[in-house]
């Protein structure tokens, strides 16, 4: 099996150090860069917003992996492109007009994802994964890292690898949300792609170790 493509999420990075948590990822086999914007409307908690994503970018050598977790997401597409966003994930359960925001995120020339939450049945993406680069399934309620992984999580990967495949989507699976070594491996097994960790990178002893055991599970 190739290896899972690697995203730390810098929502549990220390703050206060962005730039030298920028380099870690930058020196370590992490793939991309995953950046959690929250509104404290979609979710119950407040992450950080365009500024931050700029100055994350400035020091970037790898791509950004944007996850709106923000009520009419639409709003803010160019403003994140601008930014430097290469992959823009919207939730399921904020998009009224889920296919034209997609496209809207293509004509800016970003991946476009789609996340759904614990809830959001994997059949709901039937008319559109056709249309999305990847899709993220979220293993905790959004809103905070260092939460519990939702067991069901496996299940959905499952049947969402079957939606893929008897539609021949070429959209990536990534899980968001208690990802750590004790499920990496099953969850590669299930069929993920894509593996977004935060507490568990960030706060380890040795950042760059865990981003390798991750990738080479
Ligand atoms: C949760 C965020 C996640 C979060 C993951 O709302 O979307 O990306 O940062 O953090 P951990 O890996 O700590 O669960
Ligand atoms: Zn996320």
């Amino acid at each position: 099996m190739a290896q899972p493509i690697i995203a730390p999420s810098v929502l549990a990075a220390d703050f206060a150090n962005l730039e030298r948590e920028v380099r870690m990822v930058n020196e370590s086999d992490a793939d991309w860069i995953h950046i959690d914007i929250m509104d404290g409307v979609f979710v119950p908690n407040l992450s950080f917003g365009l500024p931050v994503t700029s100055a994350i970018k400035k020091h970037a050598s790898k791509p950004l992996d944007v996850h709106l977790m923000i009520v009419h997401p639409e709003r803010y597409l160019n403003a994140f492109k601008q930014a430097g966003a290469s992959t823009i994930t919207v939730h399921y359960e904020a998009c009224e007009h889920l296919h034209r925001t997609i496209q809207e995120i293509k004509a800016l020339g970003c991946q476009a994802g789609v996340a759904i939450n614990p809830h959001t049945h994997v059949s709901l993406l039937e008319d559109i994964i056709q249309d999305i680069d990847l899709v993220c399934v979220m293993a905790v309620n959004p809103g905070f890292g260092g939460q519990k992984f939702i067991e069901r999580t496996y299940e959905k990967i499952q049947a969402l690898k079957t939606l893929i495949d008897s539609r021949n989507s070429s959209a990536l699976i990534e899980i968001d949300g208690g990802v750590n070594l004790d499920n990496a491996a099953a969850l590669r097994k299930a069929g993920a792609d894509v593996l977004v960790a935060g507490n568990f990178v960030f706060s380890a002893a040795n950042p760059k170790a865990v981003i390798t055991q991750l990738k080479n599970i």
